[in-house]
């Protein structure tokens, strides 16, 4: 009989920034759904949170990697049948990073569009941040992953993951799998509250008032973000097209309540976009209210977190420890 493997999963968030309802539609209410049917393994990217230091300090880091783990849990991801873990604890990653850097042309990375992005906003431009994506492509490649939830801004790097992959093993023989993205059809990409031309960010949600909806935010801050929503200039909600803003609201609205679109524009249409941004605040609190609570309940109780953080970082070595050896033994690491 032929033993049938389920399908293996590796997603991750970086430690930076204030996570938001983008991150939770766009990425981890997938994980949710793909951890009943797949082999899944979540990480807290800290490593990635490093290139651009400006962003988080070292205090805060280590802070900030028990938040995003506790939100993963939070947000239903269960840590019983998933691997959750910190990445900088599984130091494969770090090794297998540096042996893809020396296999990646430089070239390949100088096209990322969000390395351009990110690195017109700083002054001083870390090598890291050039290199970001072949750390990525080593936390992928380290699992034998067959698919990566992530939003669509991530899509690139999961396409260069696959070419260095697939370089790698015509350079030094099969060692990897290589993984495709995973990605919604609706919800891939989630747009400022406040500036819907601009994808709803995690720096940005940090230091701009109503630019995002933040996982832990109050519920008087949601509903004000979402009263205050910049839709269109008219009154009524006549097209979707015709606006980003309203169509932004509706994909919040479709996906979180899991009511197909159409109804949804149907029931709103030629009304004022009063009514529908009345019923979104519902919508989003009855997603946010048991991520906020059982959020609480794990912070107060650091131990529970930490156990289930170690036994994640272990069951990670353990897998990731054979992949390493392989990629190790290819390229003629080690002695003879
Ligand atoms: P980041 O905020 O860059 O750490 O992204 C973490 C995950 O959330 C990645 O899978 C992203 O693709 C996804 N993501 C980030 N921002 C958005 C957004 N505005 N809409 C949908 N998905 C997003
Ligand atoms: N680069 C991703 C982001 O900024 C985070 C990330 C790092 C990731 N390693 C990953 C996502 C591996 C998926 C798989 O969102």
């Amino acid at each position: 009989m032929s033993e049938i493997r389920k399908k293996r999963v590796f997603s991750g968030v970086q430690p930076s920034g204030k996570l938001h309802i983008g991150n939770y539609v766009g990425a981890i209410s997938l994980w949710r759904e793909l951890q009943a049917t797949a082999d899944a393994i979540f990480c807290v990217v800290d490593l990635h949170a490093m290139t651009v230091p400006e962003a988080v300090k070292p205090a805060e880091l280590r802070a900030k990697n028990r938040e995003i783990a506790a939100l993963y849990i939070a947000c239903g991801i269960d840590p019983s049948r998933t691997t959750v873990f910190i990445q900088s604890e599984v130091t494969a990653h770090a090794e297998l990073g540096w042996i893809l850097t020396c296999a990646t042309p430089l070239g390949w990375l100088h096209r990322m569009t969000q390395f351009k992005s990110k690195s017109e906003r700083q002054e001083t431009v870390g090598s890291g941040l050039l290199v970001y994506p072949v750390l990525q492509a080593a936390d992928i490649l380290l699992y034998d992953t067959d698919l990566v939830p992530v939003g669509e801004d991530q899509k690139q790097h999961i396409e260069l993951c696959r070419d260095i992959g697939d370089r790698f093993n015509h350079l030094f023989g099969e060692t990897f799998r290589l993984p495709s993205p995973l990605i919604r059809e609706s919800g891939a990409r989630i747009m400022g509250l406040d500036a819907p031309d601009q994808k709803m960010s995690k720096s940005t949600g940090e230091t701009v008032p109503g630019h995002s909806i933040g996982l832990l935010d109050p519920p008087g801050a949601v509903k004000k973000a979402i009263m205050r929503a910049v839709t269109d200039p008219g009154q009524e909600f006549r097209d979707e097209h015709a606006s980003p803003g309203v169509r932004n609201l509706v994909t919040l609205y479709e996906v979180l309540s899991g009511e197909p679109r159409q109804a949804i524009i149907d029931r709103y249409q030629g009304g004022g976009y009063g009514y529908l941004k009345k019923d979104l605040v519902d919508v989003v609190e009855a997603t946010l209210a048991p991520i906020r609570a059982e959020h609480a309940r794990l912070s107060a109780d650091p131990a529970v977190l930490d156990r289930l953080l170690d036994e994640g970082a272990s069951r990670a070595r353990d897998l990731a420890a054979p992949v390493l050896a392989r990629a190790k033994r290819n390229v003629g690491l080690g002695r003879a």
